[in-house]
């Protein structure tokens, strides 16, 4: 029995792409582990705010030194931590948007990545604090980026390693539904994708 988080960031709702790759996932953790839970977090709908001042102030201000303004300044962050935390597995699914992530998915990286609570300098050296999670990422493009001559421009995987694995998450799986947008190609992404994932050993 797992504890699912779902991320979702598509805009596009029952319509996307990522949405469908992600709960195709889902469907198969739940058949792998009965009785599993899953707790959606829609960033499209319900987006964080990006990170402003008043956010920077209380998370330099020591703990013990916090005040009330300070502590209402980090409910996002704590918020977001906190569903991370409670977590086995997380599913992301990430539409690409201008060669990156949408928006809302770098502002929830911007509130779960937090010195001393997800990462730690202590030793020296990063250490990740998010540990013994497993990470599933749902990618959807409109082009191919995985091979061919557009493989050079594919910063969304390299991002997300790098991001989730600073703060512990090295465990990552990624799923890919591409070229969404290309004649010959789009008609079969989806069952593609879809395909990997019941291929998956799991
Ligand atoms: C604002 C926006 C920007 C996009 N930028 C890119 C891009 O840079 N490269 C690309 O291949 N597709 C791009 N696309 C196409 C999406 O990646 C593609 O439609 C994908 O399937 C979206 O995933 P979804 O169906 O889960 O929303 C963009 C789409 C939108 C809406």
């Amino acid at each position: 029995m797992k504890k699912i988080l779902n991320i979702v960031t598509s805009v596009k709702g029952e319509n996307s792409f990522s949405n469908k790759l992600s709960n195709t996932l889902i469907e198969k953790l739940l058949s792998v582990y009965p009785g599993s839970t899953v707790n959606t977090r829609d960033l499209a709908n319900n987006p964080f705010p990006h990170l402003e001042e008043s956010n920077f102030t209380a998370l330099y201000t020591p703990e013990v030194s916090r005040t009330e303004e300070h502590k209402d300044a980090l409910i996002n962050s704590d918020k977001a931590i906190k569903e991370l935390m409670e977590a086995d597995i997380i599913v992301i699914g990430v539409p690409l948007y201008n060669f990156g992530i949408p928006s809302t998915l770098k502002s929830w990286i911007d509130h779960i990545a937090r010195a001393g609570v997800t990462f730690s300098y202590a030793d020296g050296a990063p250490k990740g604090l998010v540990v013994d999670k497993k990470v599933y990422l749902a990618i959807s493009s409109g082009g191919v980026y995985s091979e061919g001559p557009m493989k050079s421009y594919d910063f969304t995987e390299p991002y997300l390693r790098a991001a989730l694995g600073f703060i512990g998450m090295k465990d990552i799986t990624v799923f890919r539904i591409e070229g969404t947008n290309v004649p010959g190609v789009k008609e079969t992404a989806l069952p593609k994708a879809v395909e990997s994932v019941s291929e998956y050993a799991f």
